[in-house]
C-alpha cells in the first residue's frame, strides 16, 4: 500500500504541540464571587509548562546569530521549567544541555531534566543573586568555560517576553473573544506578564494585568517604592519572586502587585487540584490566591484570566506529600491533636524511645546520651510503668557506683500521663503547664510517642 502520508494527521516534533493550551472555567473556588474565571492550563505544553514557549524562541535566535552552531551547548540557570522546555529543543536538535538550580527546588524536576540528558548543577538558594554560588554566575562561568556554548538568559532574554508577546497574549485574546478585564499571573523572570501583558494592553488598555508575589520576593515592594529591602527571605514556592530586578520584567505594563504566602499558595495548588481537577503547581496556588484577593473588585460582568504555570506532578515530593507539608507548617487541622503535634516533630525524634524496667542504670545512661533526651518513659507489657530522669540517675550513681548494674525499677519515678493521639492539644498543655514535664500519646491502646514541654513549645513557635 503507498502510505500518502498527507492523510494522517500529526505534528512533525513535539515542539509542534506547544501553545494553544486550553481556557478552562473555574467553578468552585471562585464561588461566591462575582464574575467569570478562567485559568490558562499551561500544563498542557508538551514540557507541563509556561515556560516551554520561551525554549524555541530564544534557542531559534541563538542559532540565527550564529552564536550556537551544531554540537553546541545550552546553559541555563532555571528552577527547573525553563531547563525542561530547553531541553526538548535541544533533544529534537541534537544540543548539549547543563543546568544550574537552586537547591530548594523540587527532585523531580531534577531528575526532569536529567531525563532528558541534561547535566544538572545544584547550588544554595540562600546567597545573593549576584554571589559566584549563585545559579546565575554558576551558569555563567560555565559558559565562560564552555567553547560553542550559550547562556539561554531567560531574565535578560527579550526572547523570553516576545515570546509570550507572540503566543499566550494572542491566545488568551482569541479565546475570550477579547472579552478580559483582569490578567493575573504569577511573577518569575516576569517575562509571561510582561509579554502577554502588553499585546494584551495594546489590544485594549483598560485590561488590568495583576502580578503575584510570593511572600519574602521584592518585586511587590519595588512595584510600590521603587526601592528594595535588603535583607534576605527564603520562601518554598518555585519559580517566581526574586531578590532583585530581572531585565526581562516590565513593570510598565502592570498596573497592580499582590501578594501570597508560601501557605495560602500551596493550599490553594491543592484546593484547586481537588475541587477543580486541574492538577497544578505551587506557583498556580499563589496566582490563584492572589486573584481571590483580587476579585472583590469584580463586577457581574467581569472577566479574569488566571494563568496556571505548570503542573503538580513536579510537587509530589512536597505540596502534595501531607508529611512535608505538616513539617513545614503548611497543614494546620481546625483543631489541633496531640497526634498533629507528634507528627510535626522533626522525623528522627518521633519514634519512642522506651525502656523495660529490667534495664540496667548504665544502659539507660548510654540510651539518654545517644538519643539526646533527659529523660525515658519505662514501659512493661505496653503499659507505662516509671519514669527514669537522667539527674536522678547520675546522682544516685554517684553517690553509690553498684547502682550502675542495677536495675532501674528501683531508681525509676512515677510514669508520665498518658493522653489519647486525638485529645486537642489543649488537654496535653494542662498537664505540661503541672508538674508533668511530658506526657504518653496513646493510640489504639499503644503508647505511641511521647510529647514534652520542650516539644510542645517548639511546636508553638513555629
Ligand atoms: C513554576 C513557575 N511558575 C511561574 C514562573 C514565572 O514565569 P515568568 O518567568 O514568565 O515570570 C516560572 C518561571 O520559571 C515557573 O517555573
Amino acid at each position: 500500500m503507498l502510505t500518502d502520508l498527507k492523510k494522517i494527521k500529526y505534528h512533525e516534533t513535539i515542539i509542534d504541540t506547544l501553545g494553544n493550551t486550553p481556557l478552562v472555567k473555574l467553578n468552585k473556588i471562585t464561588r461566591g464571587y462575582k464574575g467569570h474565571y478562567f485559568a490558562k492550563v499551561e500544563s498542557f505544553n508538551p514540557g507541563g509548562s509556561v515556560k516551554d514557549r520561551i525554549g524555541l524562541e530564544i534557542i531559534e535566535e541563538a542559532e540565527r546569530e550564529g552564536r550556537l552552531r551544531p554540537g553546541g551547548t545550552i546553559v541555563e540557570a532555571t528552577s527547573g521549567n525553563t531547563g525542561l522546555g530547553l531541553a526538548i529543543v535541544a533533544a529534537i536538535k541534537g544540543y548539549k544541555t547543563v543546568f544550574t538550580m537552586p537547591d530548594k527546588m523540587s527532585i523531580e524536576k531534577i531528575r526532569l531534566l536529567r531525563a532528558f540528558g541534561a547535566e544538572v548543577i545544584v547550588t544554595p538558594t540562600a546567597v545573593p543573586h549576584d554571589s559566584p554560588e549563585s545559579y546565575t554566575e554558576v551558569a555563567k562561568r560555565i559558559v565562560r568555560e564552555t567553547p560553542n556554548s550559550i547562556l539561554a538568559n531567560q531574565y535578560f532574554n527579550p526572547k523570553n517576553p516576545e515570546a509570550h508577546y507572540k503566543t499566550t497574549g494572542p491566545e488568551i485574546w482569541e479565546q475570550t473573544g477579547g472579552q478580559i478585564d483582569y490578567f493575573i499571573c504569577s511573577v518569575g523572570t516576569g517575562g509571561t506578564i510582561s509579554g502577554a501583558g502588553k499585546f494584551l494592553k495594546e489590544k485594549n488598555p483598560n485590561i488590568k494585568v495583576v502580578g503575584i508575589d510570593p511572600k519574602g520576593s521584592i518585586l511587590r515592594e519595588y512595584f510600590y517604592t521603587k526601592s528594595y529591602p535588603h535583607v534576605l527571605k527564603t520562601y518554598k514556592v518555585e519559580g517566581i519572586g526574586q531578590d532583585w530586578i530581572p531585565g526581562t520584567m516590565n513593570f510598565e505594563v502592570v498596573d497592580d502587585m499582590v501578594e501570597a504566602t508560601d501557605k495560602e499558595s500551596f493550599l490553594m495548588a491543592r484546593r484547586l487540584t481537588r475541587e477543580e481537577g486541574i492538577f497544578v503547581g505551587g506557583s498556580c496556588g499563589t496566582a490563584m490566591a492572589g486573584a481571590l484577593k483580587y476579585a472583590d473588585r469584580m463586577k457581574d460582568n467581569d472577566v479574569m484570566v488566571i494563568l496556571l504555570p505548570d503542573t503538580g506532578e513536579r510537587y509530589l515530593s512536597k505540596i502534595y506529600n501531607d508529611d512535608w507539608m505538616r513539617e513545614n507548617g503548611f497543614l494546620i487541622p481546625d483543631r489541633i491533636t496531640a497526634r498533629y503535634v507528634l507528627q510535626s516533630k522533626a522525623k528522627n525524634v518521633q519514634q519512642l524511645i522506651a525502656i523495660d524496667p529490667t534495664t540496667t542504670v548504665r544502659k539507660a545512661l548510654d540510651l539518654f546520651k545517644e538519643n539526646d533526651v533527659s529523660q525515658l518513659p519505662v514501659v512493661e507489657k505496653g503499659k507505662p510503668v516509671g519514669t527514669v530522669i537522667d539527674n536522678a540517675l547520675m546522682s544516685a550513681v554517684l553517690d553509690d557506683r553498684s547502682h550502675l548494674d542495677q536495675s532501674v525499677s528501683k531508681l525509676m519515678e512515677p510514669a508520665f500521663p498518658v493522653v489519647g493521639a486525638a485529645a486537642p492539644i489543649e488537654h496535653v498543655i494542662d498537664f505540661l503547664k503541672k508538674k508533668d514535664s511530658a506526657v504518653l500519646i496513646e493510640e489504639d491502646h499503644k503508647i505511641v510517642g511521647i510529647l514534652t514541654r520542650y516539644d510542645v513549645i517548639e511546636y508553638m513557635a513555629r
